[in-house]
C-alpha cells in the first residue's frame, strides 16, 4: 500500500561542509583595496573568510561537502537519487554543476540538476527536495550549497569585495514516514519569495546571453540592507503560523551568513534570544548559498544542534528572493 504523502517527511540524517585552502584575514584584505579590519567588523561583524584556489571550483568544494555529509548520514552513492546544488557560481555555463557532482561522487541513478537563487539557493534548495521526497518520487536527496563567489568579485570596489568567500555546505535528506505533526522529524515547513523589481540593488553585470563575460557583482549595500529584515521576518512568520510555534519553540536559528546586524536585528524583531543564533560569519564572510549549510554543519559537528531540536533556516538574496525552512533535526 502506497503512503499517504501527508505522513512522509524529509528527514535531515546527516549535515558536511567543506572550506577552500586559502584563509584571507581583513588584514591581508587591506593590503590588497582601501579598507580596515576596523571598517569590516563593525559594518559587518567579518573577520576572515576563505578564497578558491586554482583547481577548487565549485563542483569540486560541493563534492567534498557532500562525502562528508554522505559519511555522518550512512548513506552512500547507491542511496542517492536526488542532487540538487544551488549555486550561482557554477563550473560552466552547462553541464550543470550538480551533474559534475553527481559523476564525482560515482551516482548514476535519478536526477541532478542546478538550482539558482543566489543567496537564497540553500533554503530554496531544501524546499524543492522536500517537495520530491515527500511526493514519493523520490527517497534520498543530496543537497548542497556551493560557491566561488570569489570569481565574480570586482577586487577593485572595496564596498563589495571584502564582503564575501568562498565554501560548500551539504545535506542528506531521507523520505521516512511521520505521523504528520510538528513532533515529527523532518522538514516541517518551507516558505519562499522573490520579486524581481529589485533587480538592480544586487545583481551581476554579466552572462552568457548579454556579455558573454561571466561578470562582476553590483550591490547597492543600503539598499539590500534596508530590505532584509523585513523580508526575512515576514518569511519566518508564515513558518510559526503555518506549524503553530513561536520563536520560544526554536532551539536554534541559523539565518544566512551575510551579515551580523541583519542577523542581530532579524532575531531582535521576532524575539530570538541571541544564545539560539547559529553565527559563522565572522569565520567565512557571506558564501551565498554555502552559508546556511556551512553553518549547519559547524553546529551540528560542534554538538549544539541535535536530534529532536527545532531549527529555523532563512535567507535573502539576489533578485530579491528570500525563503524559510522549519526544520526538526
Ligand atoms: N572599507 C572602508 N570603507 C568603506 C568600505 C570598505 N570596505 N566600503 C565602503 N566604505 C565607505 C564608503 O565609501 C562610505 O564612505 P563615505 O561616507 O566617505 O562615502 C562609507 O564607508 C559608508 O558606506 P556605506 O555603503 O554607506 O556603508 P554602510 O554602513 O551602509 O555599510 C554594508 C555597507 C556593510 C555593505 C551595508 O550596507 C550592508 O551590510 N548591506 C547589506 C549587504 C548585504 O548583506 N548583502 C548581502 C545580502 S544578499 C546576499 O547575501 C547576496
Amino acid at each position: 500500500m502506497t503512503r499517504p504523502s501527508k505522513c512522509l517527511r524529509s528527514v535531515v540524517l546527516g549535515v558536511g561542509s567543506y572550506l577552500p585552502q586559502r584563509r584571507v584575514t581583513n588584514a591581508e584584505l587591506a593590503t590588497m583595496v582601501d579598507t580596515s579590519d576596523d571598517w569590516i567588523v563593525q559594518r559587518t561583524g567579518i573577520k576572515e573568510r576563505y578564497l578558491a584556489g586554482e583547481g577548487e571550483t565549485t563542483s569540486v568544494l560541493a563534492t567534498r561537502a557532500a562525502q562528508k555529509a554522505m559519511a555522518f548520514a550512512g548513506r552512500t552513492a547507491a542511496d542517492i537519487d536526488l542532487v540538487i546544488v544551488a549555486t550561482s557560481t557554477p563550473d560552466y555555463t552547462f553541464p550543470s554543476t550538480a551533474t559534475m557532482v553527481q559523476a564525482a561522487l560515482g551516482i548514476t541513478q535519478g536526477v541532478a540538476f542546478d538550482l539558482q537563487a543566489v543567496c537564497s539557493g540553500f533554503v530554496f534548495a531544501v524546499a524543492t527536495a522536500d517537495k520530491f521526497l515527500t511526493s514519493g518520487s523520490h527517497k534520498c536527496a543530496l543537497v548542497i550549497g556551493a560557491e566561488t563567489f570569489s570569481r565574480i568579485l570586482d577586487w577593485n570596489d572595496r564596498t563589495t569585495c571584502v564582503l564575501f568567500g568562498d565554501g560548500a555546505g551539504a545535506m542528506v535528506l531521507e523520505a521516512q514516514e511521520g505521523e504528520g505533526t510538528i513532533a515529527d522529524r523532518g522538514v516541517l515547513t518551507s516558505h519562499l519569495r522573490s520579486d524581481g523589481r529589485h533587480r538592480e540593488k544586487l545583481f551581476v553585470d554579466g552572462g552568457p546571453s548579454t556579455t558573454g563575460t561571466i561578470g562582476h557583482l553590483r550591490m547597492s549595500g543600503r539598499e539590500v540592507f534596508r530590505h532584509a529584515v523585513g523580508m526575512t521576518t515576514d518569511v519566518m512568520v508564515d513558518a510559526f503560523a503555518a506549524t503553530g510555534t513561536t520563536a520560544e519553540d526554536l532551539d536554534w536559528f541559523v539565518p544566512h551568513q551575510a551579515n551580523e546586524r541583519i542577523i542581530d536585528a532579524s532575531a531582535e524583531k521576532l524575539g530570538i534570544s541571541p544564545e539560539k543564533i547559529v553565527k559563522t560569519v565572522s569565520l567565512h564572510g557571506n558564501t551565498s548559498a554555502a552559508s546556511i549549510p556551512l553553518a549547519l554543519s559547524v553546529a551540528a559537528h560542534d554538538g549544539r544542534i541535535k536530534a529532536g531540536d527545532l531549527v529555523m533556516i532563512e535567507a535573502m538574496g539576489g533578485g530579491f528572493t528570500w525563503g524559510s525552512a522549519l526544520i526538526r533535526w
